[in-house]
């Protein structure tokens, strides 16, 4: 039996990418019996970048809402906001003074985030440590992610293998990331990578003339209507073969190579496809987000779940710390 888990913050509503790079990949792991997941809201490290309340306790509910859009089996599963169970941060800061200053030093997204931050504090430092608590407390096996995670991830292994060899104990699990190496990054409208802090993402839960506003918006090359195009230099088409059967792409493709046919028509296509695509998930997200007793009610359900397993390896590690009587 494996152990799956993953995590999205409450920075915006989730988008396009993190469905295709993190939801559905996690749902479909969470579908085979043999495995049990732990899913949940990371809303403590939306705090390095979002510090409106209000706005935070709205994305955590359209975060929750999109996994149960999804499918996701919270009864069989485990389903939780990690500021609601404190083992997180208590961890977190076990694990920081097992965590060299360089690690989190050259980490790629703290570099990134703090050259276009204005705000660059402490916590976005330390990010990766409380995400190596989130693992690493749940004896975590496989971890859903999309490609910008893997550095992430290959510090929270590191981290807990530092933690067992100087605790002297196998204490903590290694975690290994999955990948799916055919969906890697996810582009947004503008073409660098689709994310809330980019403000290109496509949300597809927007009302439906919205969703068409944000789809026309995707970038295109200016080669007139006639001329043929290229399939692979383009987001729309990119996006849309994520989405497609393979005899729709192929047709599009075909479209595409026999010039006639305009980028506004493969956006018009895009965008019917996510409607048709997503009708169902729209359906469920919108019942969700208008019933927030029941949410709450699933969250709760799913803290005291997660909050029985984070006790177990914290009752360990401060044993091993020397921090019970
Ligand atoms: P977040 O909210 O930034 O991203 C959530 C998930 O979505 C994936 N993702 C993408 N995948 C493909 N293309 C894109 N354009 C794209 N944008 C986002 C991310 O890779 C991620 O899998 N640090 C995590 C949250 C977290 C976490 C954890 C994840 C906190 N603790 C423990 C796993 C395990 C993050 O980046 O969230």
């Amino acid at each position: 039996m494996a152990r799956i888990l993953t995590g999205i913050q409450s920075s915006g509503r989730p988008h396009l990418g993190n469905i295709l790079g993190a939801i559905l990949p996690a749902i479909e792991l969470s579908k085979n019996p043999q495995n049990e997941s732990f899913f949940f809201i990371a809303d403590l490290h939306s705090l390095t970048t979002l510090k409106n309340g209000k706005e935070r306790a709205e994305y955590v509910r359209a975060i929750a809402a999109t996994w149960l859009a999804f499918g996701f089996d919270y009864k069989k599963n485990v389903f939780w906001r990690q500021s609601r169970v404190q083992e997180h941060t208590e961890l977190a800061w076990y694990l920081n003074c097992f965590t060299p200053f360089p690690m989190l030093a050259n980490a790629t997204s703290f570099k990134e985030k703090s050259e276009k931050l204005a705000d660059v504090n402490a916590g976005l430092f330390t990010y990766p440590v409380l995400q190596a608590a989130d693992i690493l407390l749940y004896n975590a096996n496989i971890i859903p992610v999309g490609k910008d995670q893997k550095q992430h991830l290959e510090m929270s292994k590191d981290i807990a293998s530092r933690f067992n060899q100087l605790a002297g104990e196998d204490i903590l699990t290694l975690p290994e990331p999955q990948i799916d190496e055919r969906i890697m990054t996810i582009p947004g409208v503008d073409g660098q990578k689709m994310s809330k802090s980019y403000h290109n993402y496509i949300d597809i839960f927007l009302p439906e003339n919205e969703l068409k506003k944000v789809t026309k918006k995707i970038v295109s090359d200016s080669t007139p209507l006639e001329e043929p195009k290229d399939p692979d230099n383009d987001i729309t088409f990119k996006l849309y073969s994520l989405l497609a059967s393979a005899s729709e792409v192929e047709a599009m493709r075909q479209n595409y190579l026999n010039g006639g046919y305009g980028y506004g028509h493969a956006k018009q296509a895009l965008f019917e496809l996510m409607l048709e695509k997503f009708a169902e998930p729209r359906r469920i997200f919108n019942y969700y987000m208008e019933n927030n007793d029941e949410l709450e009610g699933i969250l709760a359900e799913g803290e005291i779940k997660a909050r029985a397993v984070a006790q177990q390896t914290i009752d360990k590690v401060r044993s091993v710390l020397g921090f019970s009587s």
